[in-house]
């Protein structure tokens, strides 16, 4: 099956011009001007950019917390995805305490296989780590999943020690995997929240007011002490305070491997939010949680100057029906989390590029590249070269549409952006040669998406 993408405008990490793209199955054969190939199937993209698939290293599809399960699974989720851009997501599977590394992997494949619709890996979070967990941390690198996240919050729960955080640091600096780490001062937090709630403090603002900067910044310092110790490449996700990312600035000015990602949410949203009527504040309960209006620009400039190196979304979607109203009467009840898995490129494009924050170039390696890079997916995925995986995005930088519930195809009752208007849209969407996203519809298959094993670091 051959099919030559026309006219276009090829947009990398690198490079902004006009060619046309051949595909033969599932890879990009050629690139040239007025290529003269006979094809199976012709896309005419004057007009539009072609982009490389978007990556989302950072989504729970299916995940159960706080007593519920986030509302997207892998069907519904990666037909979102795909409908916002995004060819390929690294989900996270949760070891529970008493479990291996191995049945927590089990369990999520069970979960994606037969139903996601774009290729997907699995970083592991890591909750307990006896001598034989940590033994097998070796195991998982083989496998393909290269990247353990681990928690500094939610004692009891996901929250790692400090001593077993650093074994845990050792060992993968020995394995040539990443960390990936939630850094939040968990006990601190777990004091201010107890404090609040005596208080009679339940509204859902107070979620942000018990988890201040410091309590990030603090988390993000010591998780770079402790991977400097240990040796080891240290990825923070969801980056939301300011005050963090100047741990990170400095860590890198230091030559350490201190890599961090923000999502969207802490460059579109921010603290008023929660001051939303009634119990709308909910919407945007979400950990690390929105900060102060002023925050986002800091961000924006450490993803221009490459102090941030990544946007994922952190999609985690609750419906407030049923959902997020279990914390009606307790903010602390609220399930942490946010939809984003199909708004991400339309808001970076809008609020990035057309913004003149980011170059066009600067986006795809934002959204796209540099994800791919550090996890272990380049260069089949993140960019647009003979050979790579034919995941491409036609998309229309010209197009107004407007950000809803209404149109979305997240399966949550809400969008964190709704009304918000962009301009830029996903016209085309390619997994593997196949159009899998075309005038507005999916046209792919529940089931197509293979799994990702990813490439430990070299
Ligand atoms: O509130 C959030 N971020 N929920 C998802 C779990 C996590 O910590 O990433
Ligand atoms: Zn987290
Ligand atoms: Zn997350």
């Amino acid at each position: 099956m051959r099919t030559l993408i026309t006219g276009g405008t090829i947009v990398t990490a690198t490079d902004t011009y006009k060619g046309d793209v051949l595909i033969e199955d599932e890879r990009i054969s050629a690139i040239g001007t007025s290529l003269p190939l006979p094809a199976d199937r012709t896309i005419d993209a004057k007009g539009k950019l072609v982009l490389p698939g978007g990556i989302d290293v950072h989504t729970h599809l299916d995940m159960p917390f706080g007593g519920t399960t986030s509302a997207d699974d892998f069907e519904s989720g990666t037909i979102a995805a795909a409908h916002g851009g995004t060819t390929s997501v690294v989900d996270f599977a949760i070891q529970y305490k008493g479990e291996t590394l191995r049945q927590a992997w089990e369990a999520w494949m069970k979960k994606a296989e037969r139903k996601a619709a774009i290729d997907y890996g699995f970083h592991m979070i890591v909750t307990d780590l006896p001598e034989s967990v940590e033994a097998e941390m070796d195991a998982m690198v083989a496998e393909g999943i290269t990247s353990f996240k681990l928690f500094m919050a939610y004692r009891g729960v996901l929250m790692l020690d400090d001593g077993s955080i650093f074994r845990a640091f050792l060992r993968t600096a020995g394995n040539g995997g990443t960390i990936c780490m939630h850094a939040e001062n968990g006990d601190v937090i777990d004091v201010l929240v107890r404090r609040a709630l005596a208080a009679g403090h339940t509204a859902p603002k107070w979620h942000a007011l018990t988890r201040p900067p410091r309590a990030e910044a603090e988390a993000t310092h010591r998780a770079i002490c402790l991977a400097e110790m240990a040796g080891v490449p240290l990825y923070v996700v969801h980056l939301s305070a300011a005050e963090a990312l100047e741990q990170i600035t400095a860590a890198r000015d230091r030559g350490l491997p201190a890599y961090a990602e923000t999502c969207p949410q802490y460059l579109f949203l921010s603290y008023a939010n929660y001051e939303e009527p009634g119990f709308e504040g909910a919407k945007y309960v979400m950990s690390p949680p929105l900060r102060a209006e002023g925050n986002e620009e800091k961000l924006w400039r450490g993803l221009a100057g490459n102090d941030l190196q990544a946007i994922s979304t952190d999609h985690c979607p609750f419906c407030m029906k049923e959902q997020k109203e279990l914390g009606r009467n307790d903010f602390s009840k609220i399930p942490n989390g946010a939809p984003g898995i199909e708004t991400r490129l339309h808001l970076v494009h809008d609020g990035g590029v057309r913004r003149g924050r980011i170059s066009l170039n600067r986006f795809v390696e934002l959204t796209s590249t540099s994800p791919a890079k550090i996890f272990g997916l380049f260069p089949r995925k993140g960019t647009i070269a003979p050979g790579s995986d034919a995941d491409l995005v036609l998309f229309d930088p010209a197009k107004k549409h407007t950000l809803s519930a209404k149109t979305h195809h997240m399966r949550v009752d809400y969008n964190p952006y709704e009304g918000r208007e962009v301009t830029g849209k996903v016209d085309t969407v390619l997994s593997r040669g196949k159009v899998i996203v075309e005038n507005e519809k999916f046209v792919g298959k529940a089931g197509a998406g293979e799994f990702l094993k990813r490439k430990p670091r070299s």
